[in-house]
């Protein structure tokens, strides 16, 4: 069975082709990836009206490079006309964007129809008016295709990702985690304490009350003059201050917000005020400051992260944990969250750093599930940009 998948929540465009051989074993076809980190740079953050515009110009041509890796793009021998019936299908899920109209129209007059069997697509969580792009694409495409659409949660598919093995040269097999299991999803939009007590059957039991530690990385960054997004970079000068020979004489002093609040509540925005006031107090920015900063910065988190995760451990008994999202990238707290496992005798999953951040893979893994185990709306018609996972779909 062959499924693409289709991601536009964010900042990424990415498309993923997949032939399932089995009910948890997979290859890769082919995975593309845009990236608009460096359209949104200057402006310290994803800027939705851009982002819009990007994806609307990268969908097409990504969704054909997908097809020619697969293996699936063969000219039609001689062109045909596309039918009035499907012309008026796809003209009202693509009224506003004819750009991608059009193109689809070609591409059914050119190309042969591949035998693609469903289109998973994300429909939220996201900024609405990117995730809008795919979405309809995708809607177009399951017309054109005849295939079937599989609305699709995106932090069900970063949950998905850490759950890949890979067996052989592409070969891949998800791997059963274990019910009830605990995941901690922590990104540039979420940060949540989940428990699923089977698979698709979430129960939230703790979230961010305002900033995601992915924001509380981006904007300390910001506060250090670093463009976005801050994490990965805040991440290295930490790194370099623990292996500094000669700490920086200088003491820096973060809060551990809600660290003793007694529930799985997270709060981030009190470190970003913590770190505009030390970056405000001390004018020197020299790299020695920055790193020992952004030491302190990690170490706060880290401790937070690492407090909450224990006692839903112990709270919950899972049978693993689970670890998701952009910030998971992270090798200071994959050590941590590692020695806490080790510590608990509990089985940690942590996705390969390639499929830390958004990207169609993982959508294409969670659509999946929930398409052979029924679990799917394809009526859905419209993008949640607050999606939750509790949602039945
Ligand atoms: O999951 P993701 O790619 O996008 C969302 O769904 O939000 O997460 C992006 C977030 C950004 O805030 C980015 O700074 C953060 O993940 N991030 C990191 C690292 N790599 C990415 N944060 C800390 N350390 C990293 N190595
Ligand atoms: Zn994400």
């Amino acid at each position: 069975m062959k499924l693409l998948s289709i991601e536009t929540s964010c900042d990424e465009t990415a498309f993923a082709c997949f032939e399932w051989t089995s009910g948890n074993e997979f290859m890769i076809l082919s995975e593309q990836l845009n990236s608009q980190i460096d359209v949104h740079k200057e402006y310290g953050g994803v800027y939705p009206a851009l982002a819009k515009r990007e994806h609307t110009k990268n969908v097409y041509p990504l969704f054909i490079a997908t097809l020619v890796e697969a293996q699936l793009l063969k000219e039609r021998a001689e062109k045909i006309s596309i039918p009035a019936e499907l012309i008026g299908q796809i003209e009202s899920i693509l009224e506003r964007d004819h750009e991608n109209l059009e193109r689809l129209k070609k591409f059914y007059e050119t190309y042969e129809i591949p035998a693609v069997d469903a289109i998973a697509v994300t429909y939220g969580p996201g900024l609405e008016i990117a995730l809008w792009t795919g979405f309809n694409f995708a809607r177009a495409l399951a017309v054109l295709l005849d295939a079937e659409l599989v609305p699709t949660n995106h932090m069900e598919g970063h949950i998905y990702a850490s759950l890949i093995e890979n067996i052989q040269e592409n070969q891949f097999r998800l791997v059963d985690p274990g019910y009830p299991y605990l995941s901690l999803l922590i990104s540039g939009g979420h940060t949540e304490l989940i428990v699923a007590e089977a698979e698709h059957e979430y129960t939230k039991i703790g979230q961010t009350l305002d900033d995601a530690v992915g924001e509380a990385y981006d904007k300390s960054a910001r506060l250090l003059g670093i463009p976005y997004p801050g994490g990965p970079e805040i991440s290295k000068l930490a790194e370099k201050y623990s292996e500094s020979t000669e700490p920086l004489n200088l003491k820096i002093e973060l809060p551990r917000p809600m660290i003793h609040s007694g529930d799985y509540n997270f709060s981030f925005s009190g470190l970003k005020t913590a770190v505009r006031k030390i970056t405000e107090q001390h004018t020197d920015h020299s790299p020695e400051f920055k790193q020992a900063l952004s030491f302190e910065l990690e170490e706060a988190i880290a401790e937070v992260l690492i407090k909450k995760s224990k006692s839903a451990i112990d709270g919950y008994g899972p049978q693993s944990f689970v670890i998701g999202g952009g910030v998971s990238a992270n090798s200071r707290l994959r050590k941590e969250f590692t020695d806490l496992c080790e510590n608990q005798g509990l089985n940690l999953m942590l996705p390969d750093r390639k499929y830390t951040g958004d990207n169609a893979v993982m959508i294409g893994i969670a659509g999946y599930r929930r398409l052979i185990n029924k679990k799917h709306d394809p009526t859905i018609d419209r993008v949640v940009g607050r999606l939750s996972l509790e949602n039945p779909s």
